[in-house]
C-alpha cells in the first residue's frame, strides 16, 4: 500500500472570528475544530500527520498532543506557504499527502477515504475535494474546461463576475502525490488580490506541466463547511449537534427534544437511556443504560452507571454509580465518587467527596472534602465545615452513621461506625462508633414568661 500522510493547516490568524482564541481551537460541540479534523484523520491509518501551527502554536500542541507532528509557520503568508513548512518532515517522502484545513470540523473519515480511493484509482497528481454550494460566496471556485476537466481554482476575491457564478467550490481538502506537491509549491507566486501564496494554485501549475488533476465531488456539502466567522461556527455547531444526537438515537437512546439537547462529540450513552430537554452532556462523559437525564441538567466529564437518574442538576468531573438518584437541584462538584444506590436530593452540594453504597443526603446539605461510608444518613441541613479560611480538612463518616438534621461537622473530624449525631449539633471532636453525640445547648423553658412580659408592659 502507498504511504499516506496528512498536512493539517491550522496557522491562520482567524481574523474574521474577531477573537483572542486561536481560530482552530474554537470548540464545536465542546471539541476544538482542529481536534475534530485530527480525530477523523486518525481513523485512516496514516503514516504521518503534520499540523501547521502559527502564533498560538503552544495551545494547539497542548490540545492535539502526540497524535500529530507539528511545523511552525511564523508568518501567515498563505495556504501554500503553510504546506511548505512541512518540507523538512515530508518533502522526501513517497506517497499520497492529504492536505486539509483545520477549520472544517464537519468533514468525516468516510469522505476523506472516498477522496483517497478516487485519487489513487485515477493516478492523478492532485485530486480536489469539491462540493456544490447553493451560496458559494467566499469559497474558491472550481474552473473546468469545455471537456469538464479541472483547469484551476480561483479564489472568490480574485474571481471575475462570470467565475463567481460557478457553484462548484474548493472544500480546502486535497490529495496530492507528495513529490509533485513539493515540486509545485516552490513555483507558487503571491501575485493575487490578497498577496498570499495560495495552495489551490498548485492545481494550475500541475495542469500546465501536463499532469493529471482530478476532482472528487462530495454530495455532503455540509461536511465541508469552512468556519471563518462566528455565524459559520453556529452553523457547524447545529449540524454537528444533529449528527451526534442522531447517532445516539440510532444506538437506542431516547432524546425527547433533540433541538434542545447538547451532547459532546466524545460522550457515550447506553441503550434505553432517556434524555429530557435542556440537557448538556459535555466532555468525555459516559452514561450507562436505562438512565434518566434531565430536564435541564449539565453533566461534564462524568462516568455514570446504569439505571441512574439526574434531574435538574449539575455534575462535573465525578463518578456516579448504578441506581443513583440525584436532584432535583443538586450540584456534584469535581472529584466526587458516588457509589451505587445513593440518593442526593434537592439543594445538596457535594465536593471532592466519596459516598458509599446506599447513603443518603436528601435535602439542603453541603458535603465537601468528606469520606462518607455505606448506608449513612445525612439529615436535612447537614454541613461539613471543611474550611478555616486557609486550609481544607477531611470529614470521615463511617458506615451506618446517622447525622441528625442541621448538624455542623467541624473538620478534621470522624464520626464512627453506627454512631448517631443529635439534630442541631456542632461536632468538633471525633464521635466513637455506636455512640450518640449531642453537642448543643440544653433547652431552657421559662414558665409563664408571657404573663411577666404583660405585667412589664402595663407598668
Ligand atoms: C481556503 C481556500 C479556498 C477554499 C476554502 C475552503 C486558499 C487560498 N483558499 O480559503 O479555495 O474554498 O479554504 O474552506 O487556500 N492557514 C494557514 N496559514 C496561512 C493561511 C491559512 O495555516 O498562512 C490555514 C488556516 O488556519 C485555515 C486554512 O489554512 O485552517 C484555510 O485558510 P483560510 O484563510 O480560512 O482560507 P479560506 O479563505 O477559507
Ligand atoms: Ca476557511
Amino acid at each position: 500500500m502507498t504511504n499516506r500522510y496528512a498536512v493539517i493547516l491550522a496557522a491562520g490568524q482567524g481574523t474574521r472570528m474577531k477573537s483572542s482564541l486561536y481560530k482552530v481551537l474554537h470548540p464545536v460541540c465542546g471539541k476544538p475544530m482542529v481536534q475534530h479534523v485530527i480525530d477523523q484523520l486518525s481513523e485512516l491509518q496514516l503514516t504521518k500527520m503534520i499540523t501547521i501551527v502559527g502564533h498560538g502554536a503552544e495551545k494547539v500542541r497542548a490540545h492535539v498532543g502526540d497524535k500529530s507532528l507539528f511545523a511552525l509557520q511564523e508568518e501567515q503568508l498563505g495556504t501554500a506557504h503553510a504546506v511548505m513548512q512541512a518540507k523538512d518532515l515530508l518533502a522526501d517522502a513517497e506517497g499520497t499527502t492529504i492536505v486539509i484545513c483545520g477549520d472544517t470540523p464537519l468533514i468525516t473519515a468516510e469522505t476523506i477515504d472516498a477522496l483517497l480511493q478516487h485519487h489513487e484509482h485515477t493516478k492523478a497528481k492532485a485530486t480536489i475535494l469539491t462540493a456544490y454550494a447553493e451560496d458559494p460566496t467566499g469559497y474558491g471556485r472550481i474552473i473546468r474546461n469545455e471537456d469538464g476537466l479541472v483547469e484551476k481554482i480561483v479564489e472568490h476575491k480574485d474571481a471575475t463576475e462570470e467565475e463567481r457564478t460557478v457553484k462548484e467550490i474548493n472544500t480546502g481538502t486535497y490529495c496530492f502525490d507528495n513529490k509533485a506537491l513539493f515540486d509545485s509549491l516552490s513555483k507558487v507566486s503571491n501575485d493575487n488580490v490578497q498577496g498570499e501564496y495560495y495552495l489551490p494554485d498548485v492545481v494550475e501549475i500541475l495542469k500546465q506541466a501536463g499532469e493529471v488533476v482530478s476532482a472528487y465531488q462530495t454530495h455532503h456539502f455540509e461536511e465541508t463547511l469552512g468556519v471563518n466567522d462566528r455565524y459559520a461556527l453556529s452553523q457547524a455547531e447545529e449540524i454537528m449537534k444533529k449528527r451526534i444526537n442522531k447517532k445516539h438515537m440510532l444506538n437506542g437512546v431516547t432524546i425527547i427534544d433533540p433541538s434542545n439537547t447538547y451532547i459532546s462529540a466524545d460522550a457515550q450513552i447506553g441503550r434505553d437511556t432517556v434524555i429530557y430537554p435542556g440537557t448538556m452532556i459535555q466532555g468525555a462523559s459516559t452514561i450507562g443504560e436505562r438512565c434518566e437525564i434531565g430536564p435541564n441538567t449539565e453533566i461534564k466529564d462524568c462516568q455514570i452507571g446504569n439505571d441512574t437518574a439526574l434531574r435538574h442538576s449539575v455534575a462535573h468531573d465525578s463518578e456516579i454509580g448504578h441506581e443513583v438518584k440525584i436532584g432535583p437541584f443538586a450540584h456534584i462538584r469535581p472529584q466526587s465518587q458516588i457509589a451505587d444506590e445513593v440518593r442526593i436530593g434537592n439543594f445538596v452540594e457535594i465536593k471532592k467527596t466519596s459516598f458509599g453504597k446506599g447513603s443518603k443526603a436528601s435535602h439542603l446539605s453541603y458535603i465537601g472534602d468528606a469520606e462518607v461510608g455505606e448506608n449513612v444518613n445525612l439529615g436535612c441541613g447537614s454541613i461539613t465545615v471543611n474550611y478555616d479560611g486557609k486550609n481544607k480538612f477531611l470529614t470521615k463518616i463511617e458506615d451506618g452513621a446517622f447525622i441528625g438534621c442541621n448538624s455542623n461537622l467541624i473538620a478534621p473530624v470522624r464520626v464512627g461506625k453506627g454512631a448517631y449525631v443529635a439534630a442541631g449539633s456542632t461536632i468538633t471532636d471525633d464521635v466513637p462508633g455506636n455512640a450518640l453525640s449531642i453537642a448543643r445547648a440544653r433547652q431552657v423553658n421559662k414558665e409563664d414568661y408571657a404573663e411577666k412580659m404583660d405585667v412589664h408592659k402595663k407598668s
